[in-house]
């Protein structure tokens, strides 16, 4: 395995060609995952990069560390930046590049499940600022996305599962045997070692990135059917921000679980979502996911972070629902009404 990967980076360094080759990487993917490539003749050269490994870390600090190492290191408009890590180093990264000398290559080997399957693909590059998630950044993509399994072993379940519920959207937004597929399956058995278990979520992840593509090439710029991707991710979103602002710490993935059950609520009552499917999910998140808890006292907040989500337009609150899966409806606006008979549903279910 760790020999196709190392074949598939020689294959895509030398594809795309560069005078200097440069390396970023976090503090724990440094320690974890840069020693299966160091000593690879094509890396011997490589300038390492290293930022901190937390979402705090998706800094104007990190990026300034970036951009002045690949300065300081001679980076000229032909060279090449690998980013080597999750999301936060496949987005901070590739902002880096795209801004660079007005834009210099980059190649993306993400190495959680997370960003295999959502934000090393379809160009979204970017930091955080003023408090607020990926507020500054730009739409470029990178040469190429190396998917590496080899990776997937290094992450705990919580990781594992986190991933995975953007693998249940990509299966919620494609059909009901994609879905189903998903929902048979416990992606934390890969870490028994089990080989067919690890084959089995490898060719899942293949079919997910394929359904992100398809709706990316359709609409690299999210002017219209690419905001199917937020589907979960309104709700989502504003668990996360009511978490952060609690103390609580929450994985992206699991407030997109627990965001998609919210929101198929919503597909069930105005859209005609069939019950059966929505309880089927609803029952995955809960068994793998758990449950977000909050009380009423957090409504306001909570459709407070929704109505200032930046992909509404004014005050509405926009979501993407389904009619059923693989039917989607994009610019969905809810009242504000509708969205407490959502949280009423979640909370007391
Ligand atoms: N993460 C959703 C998107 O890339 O559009």
């Amino acid at each position: 395995m760790v020999r196709e990967l190392r074949e598939s980076v020689t294959e895509a360094l030398s594809a795309a060609g560069f005078d200097r080759l440069f390396c970023l990487t976090d503090s724990t993917t440094l320690q974890v995952c840069w020693p299966l490539l160091a000593d690879m003749p094509v890396m011997r050269d490589a300038c390492m990069i290293t930022i901190g490994d937390t979402d705090e870390n998706k800094t104007t600090e990190s990026l300034m560390h970036v951009w002045e190492s690949l300065q300081h290191g001679g980076a000229t408009r032909h060279s090449l930046l690998v980013n080597l890590g999750g999301g936060m180093v496949t987005d901070l990264g590739g902002f880096a590049a795209s801004t660079f000398k007005r834009g210099i290559k980059f190649i993306n080997i993400p190495t959680t499940l997370l960003a295999q399957v959502d934000a090393s693909v379809g160009g979204k590059t970017g930091i955080n600022f003023g408090g607020l998630k990926n507020e500054i950044g730009v739409f470029n993509c990178s040469e190429r996305v190396l998917l590496a399994s080899d990776f997937l072993g290094t992450l705990d379940d919580r990781n594992l599962l986190s991933g995975y519920a953007e693998m249940l959207k990509h299966g919620l937004l494609d059909c009901r045997e994609h879905l189903y597929e998903l929902l048979a399956f416990d992606p934390t058995v890969v870490r028994s070692g089990d080989a067919a278990a690890r084959q089995g979520l490898v060719r899942m992840v293949g079919r997910s990135v394929a359904v992100k593509e398809r709706i990316v090439e359709e609409d690299p710029t999210e002017r219209g059917i690419r905001k199917a991707l937020n589907l979960g991710h309104t709700a989502g979103h504003a668990i996360e921000s009511l978490a952060m602002q609690e103390g609580r710490t929450v994985l992206h993935g699991y407030a997109v679980a627990w965001g998609l059950v919210m929101e198929l609520y919503l597909c069930v009552v105005r859209c005609g979502f069939p019950g059966v499917v929505f309880h089927q999910v609803e029952e995955y998140v809960r068994e793998h996911y758990g449950k977000f808890y909050f009380e009423c006292r957090h409504y306001d907040r909570l459709t407070g972070f929704m109505k200032h989500d930046k992909k509404n337009i004014g005050e509405a609150v926009n979501f993407t629902l389904l009619g059923d899966v693989g039917d989607i409806r994009i610019n969905e606006t809810c009242s504000v009404q509708e969205i407490e008979q959502m949280l009423d549903y979640y909370r007391e279910n």
